[in-house]
Order: C-alpha cells, then structure tokens, then sequence
C-alpha cells in the first residue's frame, strides 16, 4: 500500500516552455483542492540543493495562465547529477515534509527524477514540458504548439520578404535533438525543404531540388532546418548553398528563443491544466515515477524511464508530403 501523499512540491526545469505556469496553477489548485499542501520549488533541481522553496497559496497563481516563461523559474543542473546533489536534496524536501514531486519539463529533467526516485522514497510524477515534443507517451508536451506557431508566424513574413525579392531563406528552428518544430512548421508554411535530426539530410538531393526549382523559375525557396540537423543549424547549410549555387540570392534567418516566449495557446493552457490534475490525483492514487501525458485525447501513463527513451516516431508519411505538396 503506498503512503498517502500530503505535502506536494512542484518544480519546472531545463528550458521553460509556454504554458508551464498554466501547469503549475493546476497542480497547486488541484493539490490544495484535496487539502495537500502545495510547496514552489524555484529554479527546478537548483532550487531543491539550494533548499529555495516556498508554500504557495491559491492565490500565488492567480493571473498567470496566460503568462509565458515560469513563475518558478528554470535551470539546468549539474549538481544534481551528483549523488551529494540529490542528497541535499532530499533532505531539503524532507525538512519540509514534502512527499510527493511533481516534475514539469523535458528529458533531461525526467532523467534526474528517475535517478531521484530510484534512490529515495519520493514518488515523483512528470509533466511533459518542452517545445520539443521529444517526449514518448503524450501526442503534445506543454509549450510545443505555442513555439510552433510562433514560428508559423515568422516563417510566413519570412515568405512575404523572400516572395518581393525572389530569394532563397534558410530558416532556422529550434530543436537540438528533434525535429518536430520544424517539420510542423515547415509543412503549415509551404517550405520546400525540410532538414530534420531524425532523418539523413541528403545535400545533393536538397542542391538537386533546389536546381530543378530554379529551372521552373520557381524562385521562392524556404528551406525550414532544425538546429540539430546533422550538417548544422541554417548558417552551415546556406554555406554548403552558396558553394553549389553561388547565383542564388541566398538569406538566414535563426528564429532563436523567439520560440520559447509569449502567451500560451488555448492547446497548451488547455493540456497544462488536464496535465497538472492529473499528476496531482495520480501521486494521490499512489502512483510514482510515472509522466502523465494525453494520447488520442485520454490521459496516458508512461513509465518516466519510458518517456525519455522511447523517442516519438517521425511520421513517413509526412515527409511524403513535404515532398509532393512543394513541388
Ligand atoms: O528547451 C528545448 C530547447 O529550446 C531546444 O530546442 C534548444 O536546443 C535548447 O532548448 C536551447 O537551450 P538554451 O536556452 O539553454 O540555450
């Protein structure tokens, strides 16, 4: 029989996403809904070494579902891949009470959760969040359909400037280890090629592409690439470009943190809220060390050892369609 959870501590780590404080609200008022306390722990894993942790109150969260960035900040820490990291974490939580995490990031931050749970009695729960979307066992993390859209939103005036003067934009999303950023964005904008990590990038086919296209005075040319593409982020790539076809008009253009920013979409502000529930009344349920995530639009589980290896699979299919509908 698992203990009954009574104090809750909530953390966002590694980079934040919109739609994270939408999370945070949620598991806060769900937490005190069910009469737990609720704990804010600043700056994820940094702030549980540090011991930088707070009660928070209905009202720590108000106004903040439609805020970007984090309320409780984020970081990416090494020390708590230190045993004596994790230590001193445990015995901050502890002095508080604290049993039960709610874990609200990426991969790297579920890593450190699954190392934490493995060595102390702290059931831990994981939120999906990152404009990533490189997370097995939920169809949306938190803050991807935001940072999407924001790069629809650049790409298109990228296209309008590129249309007036004929040239060619290598676009560049985020993305170090996946491509879904691009490939969305790229099929919602047009682009003619899409360069992604999780597929070989074929130069001379992407050079032949754009040769062809040249030749059917097709001039606008959007050539979407994430930064971890294996030949490198839009600067490598327009290099290899203007070497093969020193007569295209070629620009870059890096969308950078655009991404992370700005005001979450109703989808995002919409899963963060089911995602907090649930990880709240899951930790009361006695689950641990499971991510709460929503496939075909159901709560799923996924085992956190699970979610971080088990990437999501880059639809064939679609980049089928990159290739037919830009020609
Ligand atoms: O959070 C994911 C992400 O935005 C990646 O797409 C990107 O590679 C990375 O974070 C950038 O991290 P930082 O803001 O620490 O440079």
């Amino acid at each position: 029989m698992a203990k009954k959870v009574t104090k809750i501590g909530v953390l966002t780590s590694g980079g934040d996403s919109p739609g994270m404080n939408a999370a945070v609200r949620a598991v806060v008022r769900t937490g005190i809904y069910h009469g737990l306390e609720v704990y804010g722990i600043m700056r994820g894993y940094s702030g549980m070494i540090e011991n930088d942790i707070f009660k928070m109150e209905s009202r720590s969260v108000a106004n903040i579902i439609q805020r970007g960035g984090t309320v409780l900040k984020c970081a990416r820490s090494k020390s708590f891949f230190e045993p004596e990291g994790r230590k001193t974490a445990y015995e901050n939580l502890k002095s508080h009470g604290i049993d039960g995490l709610v874990v609200i990031g990426g991969d790297g931050s579920f890593r450190g959760a699954l190392k934490f749970s493995n060595e102390y009695d702290i059931p831990c729960i994981g939120i999906p969040g990152t404009i990533d979307k490189d997370i097995a066992g939920s169809d949306f993390t938190i803050g991807f359909d935001t940072a999407v859209n924001t790069a629809v939103e650049a790409i298109d005036k990228i296209r309008d400037t590129a249309d007036a003067h004929d040239r060619l934009f290598i676009v560049e999303v985020m993305g170090r280890d996946a491509g879904y950023i691009a490939l969305h964005s790229g099929i919602a904008t047009g682009a003619e090629n899409i360069l992604i990590p999780e597929t070989k990038t074929d130069i001379e086919e992407l050079i032949n592409s754009l040769t062809e296209k040249e030749k059917r005075r097709k001039l606008v040319n959007l050539v979407v690439v994430a930064e971890g593409d294996e030949f490198g982020g839009a600067n490598e790539i327009a290099k290899i470009i203007k070497e093969r076809l020193p007569n295209a008009d070629t620009r870059v253009a890096i969308l950078g943190h655009i991404q992370r920013g700005g005001s979450p979409t109703c989808l995002d502000r919409l899963i963060a809220s089911r995602m907090g529930y649930h990880a709240v009344e899951s930790l009361m349920e006695g689950r641990h060390n499971v991510m709460v995530g929503i496939v075909n639009n159901k709560l799923a589980y996924t085992p956190l050892n699970l979610a971080v290896k088990a990437k999501q699979k880059i639809s064939k299919e679609w980049m089928k369609i990159v290739k037919i509908l830009a020609s």
